[in-house]
């Protein structure tokens, strides 16, 4: 179970459970102004169970409003992971011109995975459909998290499905009758391991629309645990096909802790959220009376750079109206409040660390061959688990996309460290437990370095 730590480590801008267990993000859905965020809970224990759908709804993606659980398991099983469209034509016919449903798809966990739908009139309760499951399974061993979005190509509803080491896709008229269109994978698997929360989306460039997909993959615990890679080719209504050549794989985020993101459906921004721990001690993090917690949403696009092509970018959503003070930090300074933005920008190496009065610190910098590094072997608590004590676990250093003149964007909060370079063309989200706040900034190099408190009441 989840560890007593010396604090709550609650996070004034990331979302956490009221309370219990928390992991993936489901059902990403916009609609009449309101951003609904469901996620993986087990509201009994601080480790995972039975899996419901816990609630919880926001205007900007900051504040969130906790809500009644939306989904419960039942004789079919758990309620695993899945998606939700706000089904504005009433294509389902489970609601009506006037009120249009949110139709929400998920996997029921029981002898087989098998998948669902359930719908809602007023965005906070469900009615599971009477048929369930819409897509029966006997076959396949792990064949779970579907993800809806709308299929431009064939006019219809489009669901990408993993499949093991694959995933599967599937059209639908009316999102109740689904037929598979199609598959990709396992090239490009670089983990070897089962094929989790994928999602499937456009996204504008210079050289026209290239299609994503996202797939969180658990590696071993050797080689960092839960991580989410990225492909970027084309969908032709049917199937995913890669302009990748498999050698190399990309992640999502660099960072130790974003697991199972996902975007959001009818925004015009493309915006993930993810999980923001790892499996290998998710349910071991020092956080008392509730476990997990999500990254901060960020908005994705594609930048195309002079060595390595088109690169997925991910920018946090903006944070601007909570920032209270600006100031200019120099070398050695004070931290003043426990949750802040850094934005830092240089062409030289250099190291910035944040310590506590007992001395626990956290650093990061850039290095002399241009490799971005992170170190929170001494962050803070860090024997809580073993592998989170682990060197593959506290230090990594990955290069830089781009030479010269870098900026980086620092979104700090209570528990979580999140690192944005070159725009967010390579992001890096993790946790870390000092014992009491950071209290103090220190920093080597010639870089300028501005300071923003941010106060979310
Ligand atoms: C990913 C995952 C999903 C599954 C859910 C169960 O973290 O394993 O594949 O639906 O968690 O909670």
């Amino acid at each position: 179970m989840s560890t007593q730590g010396k604090r709550t480590f609650r996070p004034a801008l990331h979302f956490t459970p009221e309370k219990m267990w928390l992991n993936d993000p489901n059902g990403l859905v916009y609609e009449n102004g309101r951003y609904h965020l469901f996620y993986q809970h087990y509201p009994n224990d601080t480790i995972w169970g039975p899996m419901h759908w816990g609630h919880a709804i926001s205007t900007d993606l900051i504040k969130w409003k906790h809500l009644p659980i939306a989904l419960y398991p039942d004789d079919l099983g758990y309620i695993f992971s899945g998606s939700a469209v706000y089904d504005k034509n009433n294509t389902s016919k489970l609601g009506s011109e006037n009120i249009p449903p949110i139709v929400a798809m998920f996997t029921h966990h029981g002898k087989y995975e098998q998948q669902s739908i359930a719908y809602s009139l007023d965005g906070i309760t469900f009615t599971k459909y009477k048929n369930n499951p819409v897509i029966p399974n006997t076959e396949i061993k792990d064949f779970r998290d579907p993800k809806v979005f709308w299929n431009p190509i064939k006019n219809c509803w489009g669901m990408v499905l993993a499949a093991g080491d694959r995933v599967h896709f599937f059209n639908s008229e009316n999102l109740i009758c689904w037929e598979k269109s199609g598959e990709f994978g396992p090239e490009g698997n670089y983990a070897r391991g089962v094929w989790e929360c994928p999602d499937l989306f456009p996204l504008e460039t210079e050289d026209g629309t290239k299609w994503i997909l996202l797939v969180s993959m658990g590696m071993p615990v050797e080689d960092r645990g839960s991580r989410t890679q990225y492909f970027i080719g084309q969908y032709d209504g049917n199937t995913f096909l890669s302009d990748h050549s498999f050698q190399q794989p990309e992640y999502i985020d660099d960072g130790f802790d974003s697991y199972a993101g996902v975007t959001y459906h009818n925004t015009e921004d493309r915006i993930l959220i993810a999980w923001g721990i790892n499996w290998q001690y998710a349910d071991k993090t020092p956080t008392n009376d509730y476990c997990g917690m999500m990254t901060f949403p960020r908005k994705l696009s594609l930048v195309k750079t002079k060595q390595y092509g088109y690169r997925l970018v991910s920018k946090p959503v903006a944070w601007a109206e909570y920032i209270t003070s600006k100031t200019l930090i120099s070398s050695e300074d004070s931290l003043q409040s426990e949750t802040f933005a850094l934005h830092i920008n240089g062409k030289d190496p250099f190291s910035m660390s944040f310590t506590n009065a007992e001395g626990q610190v956290l650093i990061f910098g850039i290095d002399e061959r241009n490799n971005i590094f992170i170190d929170r072997s001494k962050s803070g608590t860090v024997d809580f688990s073993d592998v989170f004590a682990r060197e593959k676990y506290s230090t990594l250093s990955i290069p830089r996309l781009q030479d010269g003149q870098y900026n980086i964007d620092i979104l700090f909060d209570v528990c979580s460290f999140e690192m944005f370079v070159d725009g967010g063309l390579r992001n890096f989200s993790q946790v870390v437990y000092p014992d009491s706040p950071y209290n103090k900034i220190t920093f080597t190099g010639n870089i300028s370095v501005s300071y923003h408190e941010i106060i979310v009441e």
